[in-house]
Protein backbone atom coordinates (compact mmCIF):
# COMPACT_ATOMS: atom_id res chain seq x y z
CA UNK A 1 0.00 0.00 0.00
CA UNK A 2 1.43 3.39 -1.45
CA UNK A 3 0.96 6.85 0.00
CA UNK A 4 2.43 9.99 -1.08
CA UNK A 5 3.91 11.35 2.18
CA UNK A 6 3.89 14.94 1.21
CA UNK A 7 0.42 14.74 1.69
CA UNK A 8 0.42 14.68 5.59
CA UNK A 9 3.07 17.24 6.62
CA UNK A 10 1.25 17.29 10.13
CA UNK A 11 2.27 13.71 11.38
CA UNK A 12 5.29 14.20 13.78
CA UNK A 13 6.39 10.99 14.68
CA UNK A 14 8.18 10.46 18.29
CA UNK A 15 10.97 8.23 18.38
CA UNK A 16 12.07 6.72 21.32
CA UNK A 17 15.34 5.20 22.50
CA UNK A 18 17.90 4.33 24.84
CA UNK A 19 21.39 4.28 23.74
CA UNK A 20 25.18 4.23 25.06
CA UNK A 21 27.96 5.96 25.01
CA UNK A 22 29.12 5.02 21.05
CA UNK A 23 24.67 4.65 19.90
CA UNK A 24 24.75 1.13 20.97
CA UNK A 25 21.09 -0.09 21.48
CA UNK A 26 21.28 -3.75 21.29
CA UNK A 27 23.91 -6.64 21.30
CA UNK A 28 23.29 -9.93 19.86
CA UNK A 29 19.72 -9.79 19.42
CA UNK A 30 19.15 -8.73 23.16
CA UNK A 31 18.57 -5.43 24.98
CA UNK A 32 22.10 -4.30 26.65
CA UNK A 33 21.17 -2.24 29.65
CA UNK A 34 20.26 -3.46 32.94
CA UNK A 35 16.56 -1.53 33.45
CA UNK A 36 16.85 1.56 34.65
CA UNK A 37 13.79 2.65 36.45
CA UNK A 38 13.28 6.37 35.69
CA UNK A 39 14.06 5.80 32.44
CA UNK A 40 11.78 2.61 32.06
CA UNK A 41 8.92 5.11 34.12
CA UNK A 42 9.38 8.21 32.21
CA UNK A 43 9.47 6.01 28.52
CA UNK A 44 5.48 4.40 29.96
CA UNK A 45 4.43 7.33 30.99
CA UNK A 46 5.33 9.88 27.81
CA UNK A 47 4.06 7.23 25.38
CA UNK A 48 0.68 7.29 27.12
CA UNK A 49 -0.14 10.71 27.80
CA UNK A 50 -3.05 11.62 25.76
CA UNK A 51 -4.94 14.89 26.02
CA UNK A 52 -8.19 13.76 24.27
CA UNK A 53 -9.66 10.93 26.02
CA UNK A 54 -11.69 9.74 22.76
CA UNK A 55 -8.15 8.96 21.30
CA UNK A 56 -5.30 7.00 22.26
CA UNK A 57 -1.51 6.49 21.05
CA UNK A 58 0.18 4.36 18.73
CA UNK A 59 3.28 2.31 19.05
CA UNK A 60 5.52 1.38 16.17
CA UNK A 61 7.81 -1.54 16.45
CA UNK A 62 9.88 -3.69 14.02
CA UNK A 63 9.56 -7.55 14.42
CA UNK A 64 12.51 -8.18 15.98
CA UNK A 65 12.11 -5.58 18.65
CA UNK A 66 8.14 -6.72 19.15
CA UNK A 67 9.61 -10.73 18.93
CA UNK A 68 12.15 -9.71 22.10
CA UNK A 69 9.94 -8.35 24.21
CA UNK A 70 5.95 -8.70 23.56
CA UNK A 71 4.68 -9.75 26.69
CA UNK A 72 6.31 -6.62 28.76
CA UNK A 73 5.07 -4.51 25.74
CA UNK A 74 1.23 -6.04 26.08
CA UNK A 75 1.39 -6.08 29.77
CA UNK A 76 2.58 -2.56 30.26
CA UNK A 77 0.94 -0.76 27.12
CA UNK A 78 -2.42 -2.57 27.40
CA UNK A 79 -4.90 0.49 25.90
CA UNK A 80 -1.90 1.60 23.01
CA UNK A 81 -2.52 0.82 19.15
CA UNK A 82 0.14 -1.58 18.56
CA UNK A 83 1.71 -1.93 14.86
CA UNK A 84 4.55 -4.00 13.95
CA UNK A 85 6.54 -4.07 10.47
CA UNK A 86 7.27 -7.08 8.90
CA UNK A 87 8.10 -8.02 5.26
CA UNK A 88 7.15 -11.68 6.29
CA UNK A 89 4.53 -11.97 8.11
CA UNK A 90 1.30 -10.64 7.83
CA UNK A 91 -0.43 -11.68 11.57
CA UNK A 92 1.09 -11.45 14.41
CA UNK A 93 -1.16 -12.32 18.04
CA UNK A 94 -1.85 -9.27 20.09
CA UNK A 95 -0.55 -6.97 17.81
CA UNK A 96 -3.31 -4.10 16.22
CA UNK A 97 -1.85 -4.00 12.59
CA UNK A 98 0.87 -5.64 11.04
CA UNK A 99 2.33 -3.11 8.38
CA UNK A 100 4.74 -4.13 5.30
CA UNK A 101 6.24 -0.85 5.10
CA UNK A 102 6.05 2.73 7.31
CA UNK A 103 4.21 3.92 4.42
CA UNK A 104 1.32 1.35 5.05
CA UNK A 105 0.85 1.92 8.63
CA UNK A 106 0.84 5.64 8.31
CA UNK A 107 -1.92 4.98 5.87
CA UNK A 108 -3.62 2.52 7.45
CA UNK A 109 -3.53 5.11 10.19
CA UNK A 110 -5.59 7.72 8.13
CA UNK A 111 -7.71 5.74 7.28
CA UNK A 112 -11.55 7.40 8.30
CA UNK A 113 -12.29 4.48 10.64
CA UNK A 114 -8.49 4.82 12.16
CA UNK A 115 -7.35 8.11 12.03
CA UNK A 116 -9.91 9.99 14.51
CA UNK A 117 -8.06 7.38 17.18
CA UNK A 118 -4.73 8.63 16.39
CA UNK A 119 -3.20 11.13 19.17
CA UNK A 120 0.50 10.18 19.27
CA UNK A 121 2.47 7.80 17.43
CA UNK A 122 5.79 6.61 18.89
CA UNK A 123 7.88 4.90 17.20
CA UNK A 124 9.58 2.29 19.49
CA UNK A 125 12.55 0.86 17.40
CA UNK A 126 14.69 -0.95 16.33
CA UNK A 127 17.26 0.01 14.25
CA UNK A 128 15.53 -0.66 11.24
CA UNK A 129 12.50 1.37 11.88
CA UNK A 130 14.21 4.40 13.85
CA UNK A 131 16.18 4.78 10.46
CA UNK A 132 13.32 4.56 8.33
CA UNK A 133 11.50 6.92 10.43
CA UNK A 134 14.59 9.32 10.26
CA UNK A 135 14.82 8.79 6.26
CA UNK A 136 11.15 9.48 5.64
CA UNK A 137 9.52 12.93 4.87
CA UNK A 138 7.74 13.10 8.13
CA UNK A 139 9.03 15.51 10.79
CA UNK A 140 10.77 13.13 14.08
CA UNK A 141 11.33 14.29 17.60
CA UNK A 142 13.86 11.91 19.06
CA UNK A 143 13.33 11.21 23.09
CA UNK A 144 16.91 9.93 23.66
CA UNK A 145 18.55 8.89 27.25
CA UNK A 146 22.19 8.83 26.72
CA UNK A 147 24.22 6.32 28.95
CA UNK A 148 28.19 7.53 29.56
CA UNK A 149 29.12 4.21 29.18
CA UNK A 150 30.18 1.56 26.33
CA UNK A 151 27.76 -1.71 26.67
CA UNK A 152 29.80 -3.28 23.32
CA UNK A 153 26.76 -2.96 21.67
CA UNK A 154 26.19 -4.29 17.41
CA UNK A 155 22.93 -2.82 16.79
CA UNK A 156 23.05 1.35 16.70
CA UNK A 157 20.61 4.09 16.50
CA UNK A 158 21.14 5.39 12.98
CA UNK A 159 22.00 8.64 13.52
CA UNK A 160 23.86 8.72 10.31
CA UNK A 161 20.00 8.56 8.55
CA UNK A 162 19.73 12.13 10.14
CA UNK A 163 20.52 15.52 7.84
CA UNK A 164 20.68 17.28 10.53
CA UNK A 165 19.43 17.67 14.49
CA UNK A 166 18.43 20.37 16.66
CA UNK A 167 18.60 19.90 20.69
CA UNK A 168 14.98 21.14 21.70
CA UNK A 169 13.42 21.78 25.00
CA UNK A 170 10.77 19.48 26.64
CA UNK A 171 9.74 20.24 29.68
CA UNK A 172 8.35 16.80 30.05
CA UNK A 173 11.66 14.69 30.00
CA UNK A 174 11.66 14.00 33.92
CA UNK A 175 15.42 15.62 35.16
CA UNK A 176 18.27 18.13 33.44
CA UNK A 177 20.73 16.00 35.84
CA UNK A 178 22.68 13.09 35.10
CA UNK A 179 20.77 9.96 36.79
CA UNK A 180 22.91 7.23 38.61
CA UNK A 181 21.35 3.68 38.10
CA UNK A 182 23.15 0.26 38.42
CA UNK A 183 26.32 2.27 38.81
CA UNK A 184 25.81 3.97 35.10
CA UNK A 185 25.59 7.58 34.31
CA UNK A 186 22.70 8.78 32.05
CA UNK A 187 20.56 11.95 31.01
CA UNK A 188 17.96 12.50 29.14
CA UNK A 189 17.83 14.55 25.72
CA UNK A 190 15.07 15.61 23.14
CA UNK A 191 16.40 16.53 19.56
CA UNK A 192 14.03 17.76 15.85
CA UNK A 193 15.46 16.25 13.24
CA UNK A 194 15.60 19.43 10.70
CA UNK A 195 14.96 18.17 7.29
N1 LIG B 1 17.83 0.51 23.30
C1 LIG B 1 16.65 0.77 22.76
O1 LIG B 1 16.07 1.85 22.95
C2 LIG B 1 15.99 -0.26 21.89
C3 LIG B 1 14.81 0.06 21.22
C4 LIG B 1 14.22 -0.90 20.41
C5 LIG B 1 14.80 -2.13 20.27
N2 LIG B 1 15.93 -2.43 20.94
C6 LIG B 1 16.57 -3.74 20.75
O2 LIG B 1 16.94 -3.81 19.37
C7 LIG B 1 16.89 -5.17 18.92
C8 LIG B 1 16.10 -5.29 17.64
O3 LIG B 1 16.45 -4.24 16.74
P1 LIG B 1 16.82 -4.54 15.21
O4 LIG B 1 17.30 -3.27 14.66
O5 LIG B 1 17.71 -5.74 15.14
O6 LIG B 1 15.41 -5.01 14.57
P2 LIG B 1 14.01 -4.22 14.40
O7 LIG B 1 14.24 -2.91 13.71
O8 LIG B 1 13.27 -4.20 15.68
O9 LIG B 1 13.24 -5.24 13.44
C9 LIG B 1 13.75 -5.56 12.18
C10 LIG B 1 12.63 -6.23 11.39
O10 LIG B 1 11.67 -5.24 11.02
C11 LIG B 1 11.12 -5.58 9.76
N3 LIG B 1 11.45 -4.52 8.80
C12 LIG B 1 12.63 -3.87 8.64
N4 LIG B 1 12.54 -2.96 7.65
C13 LIG B 1 11.26 -3.03 7.19
C14 LIG B 1 10.55 -2.36 6.16
N5 LIG B 1 11.13 -1.41 5.40
N6 LIG B 1 9.26 -2.67 5.98
C15 LIG B 1 8.65 -3.63 6.72
N7 LIG B 1 9.28 -4.31 7.72
C16 LIG B 1 10.57 -4.02 7.93
C17 LIG B 1 11.75 -6.91 9.32
O11 LIG B 1 10.89 -7.92 9.85
P3 LIG B 1 10.74 -9.38 9.14
O12 LIG B 1 12.05 -10.07 9.32
O13 LIG B 1 9.60 -10.04 9.89
O14 LIG B 1 10.39 -9.13 7.70
C18 LIG B 1 13.08 -6.87 10.09
O15 LIG B 1 13.63 -8.14 10.29
C19 LIG B 1 16.27 -5.96 20.06
O16 LIG B 1 17.30 -6.65 20.76
C20 LIG B 1 15.66 -4.92 20.96
O17 LIG B 1 15.65 -5.30 22.34
C21 LIG B 1 16.55 -1.53 21.74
Amino acid sequence: MACKLQEFPNILLNLIVIYDSKFGIAKNDKYPFPRFHTDFEFMCSISKQISDPTKRNVLIFGRKSWTADCSLIRRVWKSEYIIVLSRSINSIEGVDYVANSLEDAITHLLLPSASCETENIWVFGGSFIYKLALESDFNCKIFATEISHDFGCNVFFPFQSLPAIKEAYDDRLPTKDIVKEHGYEYTFHVYDKIA
